[in-house]
């Protein structure tokens, strides 16, 4: 990234900071890993099936030999974001500090996978213009909130409609599903076919066993 697209997307509150570009870029990288480095972002509601199918893409990216790395909502709200909660303003910080992650994560040459709600399109478009063009593979894990509902494998939803949790996404909390996704799965598949999909759209993107 150029300088200037440094300067437009993060607006350091800092002044006296210099960009340095340095001689190990992410070409090398890519070149002795075999293959691209992008981030494949899933989205869609809890319990839609985000983190099963990225781990389960992970397994098989990872058997191909590709070096990988996922971050998961649940998991990162226990550390980097654990100072963050369910309001707008905290679900734009908490996608922002990994649109930022994946950014570092891609500059080391991985295929990093994202499972996040990320409700806003507003803050996915972010991160797209943040990554560079083919970089950013927006994957809509789309299961219909009746069924997520009945899954309900945390018991959330029980206590969202109980009243005992507030801005959930899908009862009082909005959820603006992509309209133009690079990847659509029917989030109520089995996981081996969506799995095989992605493994086969990717393929366009570079990932592929070396
Ligand atoms: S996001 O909206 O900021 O992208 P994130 O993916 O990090 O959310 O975390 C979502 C997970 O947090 C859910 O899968 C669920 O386990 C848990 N959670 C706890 N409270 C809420 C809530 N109010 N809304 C949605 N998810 C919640």
């Amino acid at each position: 990234m150029s300088q200037d697209k440094a300067a437009v997307f993060r607006s350091p509150v800092s002044q006296n900071i210099v960009w340095h570009s340095h001689a190990l870029d992410r070409k090398q990288r890519e070149t002795v890993n075999g293959h691209s480095a992008l981030v494949i972002w899933f989205t869609g509601l809890s319990g839609s099936g985000k983190s099963t199918l990225a781990g389960a893409l992970e397994q098989a990216l990872f058997s191909q030999g590709i070096k990988t790395y996922l971050l998961d909502g649940d998991n990162l709200r226990h550390g980097l974001c654990s100072d963050l909660g369910f309001s707008d303003t905290d679900r734009q910080e908490n996608i922002r500090r990994v649109g930022e992650v994946s950014k570092l994560m891609v500059d080391a040459g991985l295929v990093v996978l994202t499972a996040f709600i990320s409700p806003n399109r507003t803050e996915r478009q972010k991160i797209r213009e943040l990554m560079e063009v083919g970089q950013f593979i927006e994957v809509h894990v789309d299961t219909p909130l009746e069924i997520c509902e009945a899954r309900d494998p945390k018991g959330l939803y029980k206590k969202a409609r109980a009243g005992e949790l507030s801005n959930f996404t899908g009862i009082d909390a909005v959820y603006e599903a992509p309209e133009y996704p690079d990847i659509y799965l029917n989030g109520s598949q089995p996981v081996e076919t969506s799995v095989e999909k992605l493994l086969l759209a990717l393929k366009s993107y570079g990932i592929q066993p070396a």
